[in-house]
């Protein structure tokens, strides 16, 4: 399993349901990667996404609501029940929330952060710690602010040392 997410300077990822900023470069770097893909995603992620379901991926919302259902969308209520519905041909990116990105660290194989070179005090949703001992940092790709991305960003790729 992969995961994606953009981070801020201070592991921040959201704020009231919301993304801390809209980087349309990311966002572009973000279709390319999971497209085609499986993405899993926590129902509070899945009700902020302006587009939902995402398109030309399968998308598996996790809920403990058993009675959660959505068009094009496939439904896990537990990480054994995900699991068990997954192929081995299977991409899977683990798209958020703060909440799924937590259970899943453990089970990730590669890391897809968008460093975003900010800090937002006031955000209320955070990615936990990558610890360096666990993780290698491989490749990275610097943008700039621009007049279309307020703030600076790198993508960097993580694998299991
Ligand atoms: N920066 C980024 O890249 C990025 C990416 C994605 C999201 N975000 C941000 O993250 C925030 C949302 O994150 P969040 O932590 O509040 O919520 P979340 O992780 O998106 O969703 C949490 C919900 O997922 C369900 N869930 C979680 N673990 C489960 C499990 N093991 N089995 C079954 N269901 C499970 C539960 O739904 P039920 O309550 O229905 O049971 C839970 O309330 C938003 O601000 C969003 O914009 C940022």
């Amino acid at each position: 399993m992969n995961i994606i997410v953009a981070i801020a300077d201070n592991y921040a990822i959201g704020k009231s349901g919301d993304l801390l900023c809209y980087l349309p470069d990311d966002l572009k770097h973000f279709k390319a990667l999971t497209t085609g893909a499986t993405v899993v995603m926590g129902k509070k992620t899945f009700f902020s996404l302006p587009r939902r379901p995402l398109p030309n991926r399968r998308n598996i919302v996790l809920t403990r609501d058993v009675s959660f259902t959505h068009e094009g969308v496939d439904v896990a209520h537990s990480i054994e029940e995900l699991t068990s519905t997954l192929t081995p041909e299977e991409k899977v990116f683990i798209i958020g929330g703060g909440e799924v990105y937590r259970q899943f660290m453990p089970l990730a194989k590669e890391l897809h952060i968008t460093h975003i070179h900010h800090t937002w005090e006031d955000a209320d949703t955070f990615f936990p710690e990558i610890d360096t001992s666990i993780w290698q940092r491989l490749n990275e790709e610097f943008h700039e602010a621009d007049e279309r991305h307020a703030y600076a960003f790198t993508f960097a790729t993580y694998v299991r040392k």
